[in-house]
């Protein structure tokens, strides 16, 4: 009952990281706006959530898009009355197009930024004034670790889309602190998800979970244990703030 009586958008709520936090928020009561840009996978999802007991409306979007976004939080607004969590968790990485600066063409580039940074933008625009409305809220932002250093093997627009959260969140958490909304951010580590399965094969995902501190990548349910904290008021005195969720990764 940790979220009994709110509302959360969670984009990219298809699959990942974003489907494990609706179910689990979906299980701590809230009611649960599942928006992706994969109609069959965000379906999935609500179907889940309905299956278990829960509440949730799946509305097909992409994050990059101003109408799309304006019409889920909308939509959510209408069917739950209110809106309490913005969980800004779409995001792509593509290893194949995104790569170092010098390497990479201006139209993958932007890309990236408007689904990685131009989603959370329009996440927040337009869900700050039903936050407020709402009496307040809580907004989670999802970095990386690949904001947090260099790396060999460069994806730099999505490096500097994931560190342009630790900006916005400090930026939205000194504007609206004072209309009791919160904004944070989750680095998350290596989590093993669709994301990750499409360039690892298990052994490697062993073979790199055996390279940190707690010898074994993590998994969906690691960042959804994060994000429901965030997302609950047990977090209310912690704003502007930064979660790094990587079995210790970093801090070799
Ligand atoms: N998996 C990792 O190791 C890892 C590490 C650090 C950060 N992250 C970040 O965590 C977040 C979730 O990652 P994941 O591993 O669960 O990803 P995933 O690829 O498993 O799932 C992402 C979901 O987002 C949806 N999506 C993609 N583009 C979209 C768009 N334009 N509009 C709406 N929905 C869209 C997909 O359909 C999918 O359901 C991402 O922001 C990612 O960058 C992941």
């Amino acid at each position: 009952m940790r979220l009994k009586n709110k509302v959360a958008i969670i984009t990219g709520a298809g699959m990942g990281m974003g489907r494990e936090a609706a179910l689990l928020f979906a299980k701590q009561k809230a009611k649960v706006i599942v928006f992706d840009i994969d109609k069959k996978a965000g379906g999935e999802t609500a179907r889940l959530i309905r299956k278990a007991g829960g509440e949730a409306l799946f509305v097909q979007g992409d994050v990059s898009d101003e109408a799309d976004v304006k019409k889920a939080i909308q939509k959510g607004v209408k069917k739950f009355g209110g809106l309490h969590i913005l969980y800004s968790n779409a995001g792509v990485l593509w290893k194949d197009r995104d790569k170092s600066v010098i390497d990479t063409t201006v139209a993958n580039w932007d890309l990236v930024q408007a689904i990685n940074l131009r989603g959370p933008f329009l996440l927040t625009k337009h869900g700050i004034p039903e936050l407020r409305k709402s009496g307040g809220g809580s907004i989670i932002l999802v970095g990386s670790i690949s904001a947090l250093a260099g790396f060999t093997l460069a994806q730099d627009s999505y490096t500097c889309a994931k560190g342009a959260m630790l900006s916005l969140a400090k930026s939205l958490a000194v504007q609206f602190g004072s209309d009791n909304i919160r904004c944070n951010v989750i680095h998350p580590g290596m989590i093993d998800t669709p994301l990750q399965e499409v360039y690892f094969t298990e052994a490697e995902l062993k073979e790199i979970g055996d390279s940190i501190p707690i010898r074994r990548i993590g998994k969906a349910r690691d960042i959804a244990n994060a994000a429901l904290f965030l997302a609950s008021d047990e977090s209310s005195f912690m704003t502007g703030a930064e979660m790094i969720v990587d079995g210790g990764f970093i801090a070799t």
